[in-house]
């Protein structure tokens, strides 16, 4: 892919990522960033362990789910290369609910062996600018499993609380066999955009 189809898509940034919505030739690369991310063996050169909840064989995703996420009209997928050598260094998913003046966020990660160096922040930061930009949200959501407590506290230092709701994990996510524990739960956290708006009667 060239470096011309990134700079006309949507935007460029500094902090030598650059970013673009991502298009169905994405889906490969994708589905190895997002697998070997939420577990398996490269998954453990990061800082999100899952190695106690899900077996090697639970894969967070696959080309097809991609495929169709992709093509939706509701969601979109920002795509994050680096600057110099055009390589995917991570993605973030964003579905859109406007009944709710809403965007949830799913499929957050970073290259295992690239973590910890501010990507997750930047690529968090351009996807709230881009619900906020795009489609005017209030609010921007997302859920983690409640046993990464690690996890959940980064997205409270990033602003986001904790709604107070839970929810069995899907089992059609992963398959039941993959999981190593039969209390799995989300927890669901919110932040809001824009404080001062006023609410509508
Ligand atoms: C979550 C994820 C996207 C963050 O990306 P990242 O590039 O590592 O994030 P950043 O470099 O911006 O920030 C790293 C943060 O982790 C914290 N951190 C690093 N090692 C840690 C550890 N062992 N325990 C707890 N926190 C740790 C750092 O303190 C920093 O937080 P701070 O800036 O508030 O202090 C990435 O870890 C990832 O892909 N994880 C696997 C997939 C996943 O779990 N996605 C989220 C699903 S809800």
């Amino acid at each position: 892919m060239s470096m011309t189809n990134i700079t006309d898509t949507i935007s460029i940034d500094s902090d030598s990522l650059v970013y673009r919505v991502a298009t169905t030739s994405d889906c490969h690369s994708l589905a190895a960033l997002i697998n070997n991310s939420y577990g398996g063996e490269l998954s453990r050169q990061g800082w999100v362990d899952r190695t106690h909840l899900f077996s090697a064989e639970g894969r967070r995703t696959n080309e097809n789910t991609l495929f169709n996420m992709i093509n939706s009209d509701t969601h979109v997928f920002l795509v994050f290369f680096g600057e110099d050598d055009q390589t995917l260094k991570g993605c973030i998913s964003l579905e859109h609910k406007p009944e709710v003046k809403t965007a949830y966020i799913g499929m957050f990660a970073v290259r295992p062996d690239l973590q910890s160096r501010g990507y997750g922040k930047f690529i968090l930061s351009a996807a709230e600018n881009y619900a906020m930009n795009n489609w005017n949200v209030q609010y921007i959501e997302l859920s983690v499993i409640t046993h990464i407590p690690e996890l959940i506290s980064y997205y409270k230092r990033r602003g986001y609380t904790d709604t107070g709701q839970r929810q069995p994990y899907p089992a059609h996510a992963i398959p039941p066999e993959a999981t190593l524990r039969d209390d799995l739960e989300l927890c669901f956290l919110s932040k809001c955009l824009k404080k001062n708006e006023e609410k509508p009667i």
